[in-house]
């Protein structure tokens, strides 16, 4: 069978991942999705060819469009990140028949409902796996692994840059400026890292989760959103010193008026597993009402972490494609429950 044909968009960190990843497991890979993946072109304005061995096999361009309109293409794969012009692309792809794979919470989060109409009218696959907890498959987790359940809530270290400039200030004394500059040469936070420190990354990711979770519309604007970017290093001391740690949790529940989302710090008793989740690692931990308590845990950003999560969304989508139409998986299983009606 042909292998199935990729353009991406974005070789920098998560988009180079993806790349390399790809290339070092792509036996394994094909094998899992029961045929080949092959990455045909690419779009970037900049990248960096030394860190992707075999990058000159590939055509790139340097404007996207291109990619999104090549005829040859059957799933894009959007890691350009921001609002604009990452929603035409994807609009744009569906448009042209194509299957998306994203990694863009904001994107998601914001306009997720209009992408998800278009992709369900066009009959074509968005999955986003990689948009919230980089590595951990905590949207299949909750999606699929948790399907049984009705979920009372969940709550989570969701930002790996906020989560890695909080531990560090805790455990070794630094000033938050300089962590955060780290965190940005790491390749964690945003293009904005505002988005990182005000808590806006982190609602993204929730109203995501509270979406498939609870089985309500993207409502981002429903989110009380509070940073890190007021807690200082002396607050973070005295939080030690009564026992307690200072993490940036999501949060979302039921409630009888409709579904509580806010994302703000929190003290935590440091004998709580969550309260030692440090660095760059997330933790979300979900209530079922059969399953009862069970946590996720590990890398929420970074090049390869994220580039995971990525990969098994184009693994997921090409099995689709590859299965017999007669048994395939009904596409909306990809999506959210984004078009029922529960009130938020
Ligand atoms: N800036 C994000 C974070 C990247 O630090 O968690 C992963 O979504």
């Amino acid at each position: 069978m042909k292998p199935v044909k990729v353009g991406l968009l974005g070789l920098g960190t998560v988009g180079g991942g993806t790349f390399n990843v790809l290339r070092r497991n792509a036996e394994e890979i094909a094998r899992r999705a029961g045929r080949g993946i092959e990455i045909v072109h690419a779009a970037a304005r900049e990248y960096d060819p030394t860190r992707l061995p075999g990058i000159e096999g590939i055509q790139v361009s340097d404007d996207a469009f291109k990619v999104v309109d090549d005829p040859d293409i059957d799933i894009i794969v959007e890691l350009i990140g921001g609002y604009s012009p990452a929603k035409e692309l994807v609009l744009r792809a569906i448009e042209n028949g194509k299957h998306v794979v994203t990694a863009n919470k904001a994107l998601i989060a914001l306009h997720g409902n209009e992408i998800f109409k278009a992709a369900q009218d066009k009959g074509v696959m968005v999955a986003f796996e990689a948009a919230v907890g980089g590595g951990i498959p905590i949207i299949k987790a909750v999606r699929e692994g948790l399907a049984a359940n009705q979920i009372e809530w969940l709550a989570g270290i969701i930002n790996g840059t906020g989560n890695f400039i909080l531990t560090e200030m805790r455990d070794k004394g630094r000033e938050f400026a300089d962590v955060l500059a780290e965190a940005q040469a790491l390749g964690y936070a945003e293009a904005d890292p505002t988005f990182d420190v005000e808590g806006i990354d982190a609602a993204h990711k929730l109203t995501i989760l509270a979406s498939i979770a609870f089985g309500v519309p993207l409502q981002f604007d429903k989110t009380y959103t509070e940073g890190i970017s007021n807690i200082t290093r002396d607050d973070v001391a005295y939080a030690g010193e009564l026992g307690y740690r200072i993490k940036h949790l999501g949060f979302s529940r039921r409630t009888p008026k409709g579904i509580e989302l806010r994302v703000h710090p929190t003290l935590i008793p440091e004998r709580r597993l969550i309260a030692n989740v440090d660095g760059v690692m997330n933790a979300v931990l979900v209530k079922g009402d059969a399953v009862g308590p069970t946590l996720y845990y590990g890398a929420g950003a970074g090049s390869e972490p994220t580039a995971s999560a990525v990969v098994a969304d184009i693994v997921d989508v090409t099995r689709v494609l590859t299965a017999d139409p007669e048994n395939r998986v009904p596409h909306l299983a990809f999506q959210p429950d984004a078009l029922s009606d529960t009130p938020i």
